[in-house]
């Protein structure tokens, strides 16, 4: 798929499907975009006859001389954001392809409320492109389907000065939806491909193609360096676990970033076995994984100026004749012991390893993200990441690019009052609760544990990173949550 940007007004592109973004009105739109639209008296008054209110995301089609016309709704005007920007492309897109046109033209939203010619063009860019992502790596696409397929999106920007600004944006769109695609493929490859090896294969890939540092020690490497807590949860695995180290490091950079990412490729819950129903989602127990990789493959396609460490402990979490027991006691790579009380709540044992090993890269900001907790899901569902962190300064970081990239966060307690519950008779910690309240909260007090002097923030994306839900940009499956918000907390650090 190719996304062009060229100077051209509306109906100019022939042969192809125009859309243009309605701005919601009691009885009929209130306005239409591009404001150029407002010439066409034919067309103007063909959408107000039709019923269409410009209500986000509802469509209408109408013929327009030998061609069509897309009309996609904005939502009212107090909403306008760039957020409905990438769901007007998303959904534009998903309708041209419905109909089999293999070009789909978006107008360049040339309205001061959604920012610049380039961030305009980079929301087109990212909503188009994220919208049509479709996952056909196994399967024999159908002959009705494989037809429908776009191959170009084109920009049209009328104003001649917006076209270097709105072609920076399409690029950095580009780049953007292309990680969190990538990242979206691999939460959906099921684990009997997406194995702890395969995830190494990538990171190592990934080096190799932008001249990346790349670390894995092999599991013999972990047992014998005392990573006690990975090496827990995956010695009931045949599939041999792998700590993934991959560092973006230009010369330039002033700041360093870690982030860690649970790698779970598939959780049973081990010796303590999770119910079946619906277990096959649990191969998406490697998104924060999938995640860090997407954010180092664009931050460093897109050279930003900072230092970043990707951490990743890679891992099965499997019952077996080898695997840890309920009321086990693991020595972690800190030192701290912990008492398994539960063998489903491997999330913690892993990142206690990760966030540890991040303090010798001294960052300057730490994030790790998790599908932590079945907790999570209950208490935010899935349109909130849940944000914990002691670091209000970071906090407040997250929660401003939770707004612009829409991958909102919200934050719940690090009180220390939760922190006794994670306390064991027998060792330093235990790794759940007995009384089961606060699940969320108290694997991130866990955390916290081993994040000790650490400017460090915890993300549970674990209501977030997959949706049942079809939605204007995420279609239903993996969602790719978190690499649009740390590549934009990254963007905008101003020290
Ligand atoms: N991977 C799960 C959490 C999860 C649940 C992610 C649902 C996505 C959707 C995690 O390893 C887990 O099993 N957590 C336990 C913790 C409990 C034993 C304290 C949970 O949430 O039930
Ligand atoms: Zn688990
Ligand atoms: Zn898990």
């Amino acid at each position: 798929m190719r996304v062009v940007v060229k100077k051209s007004g509306i109906g100019q592109v022939s042969g192809a499907v125009q859309v243009i973004g309605a701005v919601e009105g009691e009885q009929r739109p209130e306005r239409l975009l591009p404001p150029s639209v407002a010439r066409d008296r034919a067309l103007v008054s063909l959408i107000q006859r039709s019923g269409f209110r410009g209500a986000a995301n509802e469509t209408t089609l109408l013929p327009k001389g030998a061609g069509w016309v897309l009309v996609v709704g904005l939502g009212k005007s107090k909403d306008l954001s760039l957020e409905r920007v990438r769901q007007f492309a998303g959904t534009a897109a998903r309708v041209v392809r419905a109909r089999g046109w293999k070009q789909v033209v978006l107008p360049l939203l040339s309205d001061r409320t959604f920012g610049n010619a380039d961030t305009v063009a980079q929301a087109l860019t990212e909503g188009a492109l994220l919208g049509l992502y479709r996952y056909d790596h196994l399967r024999k696409v159908p002959a009705h389907e494989r037809h429908r397929r776009i191959d170009t999106i084109l920009l049209a920007v009328e104003r001649a000065s917006d076209l270097a600004a709105a072609r920076k944006g399409a690029a950095k769109g580009t780049v953007i939806a292309e990680a969190v695609s990538f990242s979206r493929d691999l939460i959906t490859g099921p684990s009997n491909i997406v194995t702890p090896t395969y995830l190494a294969n990538q990171a190592r890939a990934l080096a190799r193609e932008l001249r990346l540092k790349c670390q894995v020690l092999p599991f013999a490497t972990l047992k014998r360096r005392g990573f006690g807590g990975i090496v827990g949860v995956a010695q009931g695995s045949v599939h041999p676990a792998q700590f993934i180290v991959l560092e973006y490091r230009p010369a330039r950079a002033t700041k360093t970033f870690a982030f860690c990412g649970k790698g779970i490729t598939f959780d049973t819950g081990g010796i303590s076995i999770k119910p079946s129903a619906k277990m096959e989602l649990m191969k998406y127990d490697m998104a924060g994984a999938a995640a860090v990789l997407g954010i180092v493959k664009a931050a460093a396609t897109l050279k930003l100026p900072v230092r970043i460490v990707g951490i990743i402990a890679a891992t099965e979490n499997m019952p077996s004749g080898s695997a840890q027991k309920p009321g086990d006691v693991l020595r972690t790579l800190s030192g701290k012991t912990v008492e398994v009380l539960n063998t489903d709540a491997e999330g913690r044992l892993v990142l206690a390893d990760c966030l540890h090993y991040a303090k010798r890269f001294k960052p300057d900001a730490v994030v790790d993200l998790a599908t932590l907790t079945g907790a999570c899901v209950v208490a935010l569902g899935s349109e909130a990441i849940g944000l914990m962190t002691k670091h209000e300064q970071l906090a407040s970081r997250l929660n401003q690019a939770g707004q612009t990239t829409y991958e909102r966060v919200w934050r719940l307690p690090l009180w220390d009052e939760y922190g006794p519950a994670m306390k064991s008779d027998i060792a330093d910690l235990r790794n759940v609760t007995n009384t089961g309240e606060a699940g969320t909260i108290t694997a991130a007090k866990f955390l916290e544990e081993f994040a000790e002097g650490l400017p460090w923030a915890h993300l549970d994306i674990a209501g977030t990173a997959w949706t049942e839900k079809d939605k204007p940009y995420i279609p239903k499956g993996a969602v790719g949550i978190g690499v649009r918000l740390l590549l934009s907390l990254m963007e905008n650090w101003k020290s």
